[in-house]
């Protein structure tokens, strides 16, 4: 990560940063206090300047690469200023909401593809490239799901799920994320795999299974799996997220030894605003390892939590720009980035704000825009870190 810039005590007391409490964790072997992580990652004399007004889509195209970000179709359909300022800085959409099973299935029988054809839509009028998310996910499915769906009937439901929605956008997505959070050692299994209802009922094989689907169903799109949390290590979880990484590498080089049509791993990226156990080395290694089985990568959910973050938001966006910049240097580094998406373009619009709310009740700030879509320092960053990147 960048250079660090410790704060005088006096400077730390005055941003009110000295007054943070909670669990320290580690960094180089240290434990850090929470105030102490957060003088460590604060530069208020750290350049973010750009050249240039190009948005990030022509900045990430200049390097062969993707830019994008998640939205809702009420938002884009119902706020003609925020659908201009997507259209002008994305290169690609992903729904946030729209084709999650529980938005798409009202009932067993029902699919409800309304809100995403008009994704679809809005995608196609702004030339924007369109990625799916996701077919098979462990999380929000509709309460009918809990009373119809067991063993007996789980897989057909899952194939049939598969071939319609990958069927009906078949030729218009660039890339579907097949399945979603995969691999959750923490759930105690030896293959490291999470404990969802589709692995309850149909087995491990339910990975393989879904891309095979899917590739019958839209044999064009890029079939991703994607997952989370392969970015820290701190010493309560350092055996389990280390696990992850090797966990996530056994699994595609299973995947790819039996033919499993995967052809891309999707990093989630929602990193910490405040945080020391980032490790470059681990995580740079660990896309080596991914691309070396012939995989491509793609950031697909990118945001920057500043729910720990100081009030001030000067203080606050800096860090978030820094936490952004950097983590965006390193991953670029790496050939089989190919496209990077942030999870939302503006702080007016961004699950964190249910999710990860602050405790003073002041709106939180992830995003690359303002709430008034305005360019951000976190923008500058992620522009300054596509126009560092090599060209792909
Ligand atoms: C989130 C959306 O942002 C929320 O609005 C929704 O309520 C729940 O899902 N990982 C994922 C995304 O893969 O689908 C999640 O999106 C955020 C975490």
């Amino acid at each position: 990560m960048h250079t660090k810039s410790l704060l005088n005590r006096r400077r730390a007391l005055y941003l009110g940063l000295a007054s943070f409490a909670g669990a320290g964790a580690v960094g180089c072997g240290k434990i850090l206090s929470q105030s102490q992580q957060l003088q460590a990652v604060y530069d208020p004399k750290r350049d973010f300047t750009v050249t240039g007004g190009a948005s990030l889509k022509e900045r990430a195209a200049a390097k062969g690469l993707i830019f994008g970000s998640a939205a809702r179709y009420i938002d884009l359909s119902s706020n003609p200023e925020f659908a201009a300022s997507f259209a002008k800085e994305c290169g690609m959409l992903v729904p946030e909401w729209e084709l999650k099973f529980g938005a798409l299935r009202p009932s067993p029988k029902r699919f409800d593809f309304s809100q995403g054809d008009g994704l679809v839509e809005f995608a196609q009028r702004n030339n924007m490239l369109f990625r799916g998310h996701t077919l098979v996910w462990g999380q929000f499915m509709p309460d009918w799901f809990k009373n119809t769906v067991n063993g007996a009937n789980a897989e057909e439901l899952l194939i049939n799920h598969i071939k319609t929605v990958a069927g009906h956008y078949a030729g218009k997505v660039h890339s579907w994320d097949v399945v979603n959070e995969v691999v959750d050692p923490s759930h105690g299994r030896a293959d490291g795999l999470a404990k969802t209802p589709w692995l309850e009922f149909i087995g491990p094989d339910y990975i393989d299974l879904a891309f095979r689907v899917a590739r019958e169903a839209d044999p064009k799109a890029m079939l991703v799996l994607n997952d989370a949390g392969f970015e820290y290590d701190t010493r309560e979880d350092e055996g389990k997220r280390e696990a992850r990484r090797v966990y996530m590498l056994k699994l595609l080089e299973r995947l790819k030894s039996k033919g499993t049509p995967v052809q891309a791993l999707g990093i989630q990226a929602h990193l910490e605003g405040i945080t020391t156990g980032f490790n470059p080395k681990k995580l740079t290694n660990f896309l080596r390892d991914v691309a070396s089985l012939g995989l491509k990568i793609q950031i697909t959910e990118l945001d920057v939590i500043d729910q720990k973050l100081p009030l001030d938001i000067n203080v606050r966006d800096r860090i978030v720009a820094g936490v952004y910049e950097d983590y965006l240097s390193l991953v670029l580094s790496e050939p089989a980035v190919i496209a990077v998406l942030t999870w939302g373009l503006s702080d007016r619009s961004t699950w964190h704000s249910q999710y990860n709310a602050r405790d003073d009740k002041a709106a939180v700030r992830p995003l690359p825009l303002d709430e008034q879509l305005k360019r951000k320092l976190a923008w500058n960053a992620i522009a300054r870190a596509f126009d560092k990147a090599p060209k792909r």
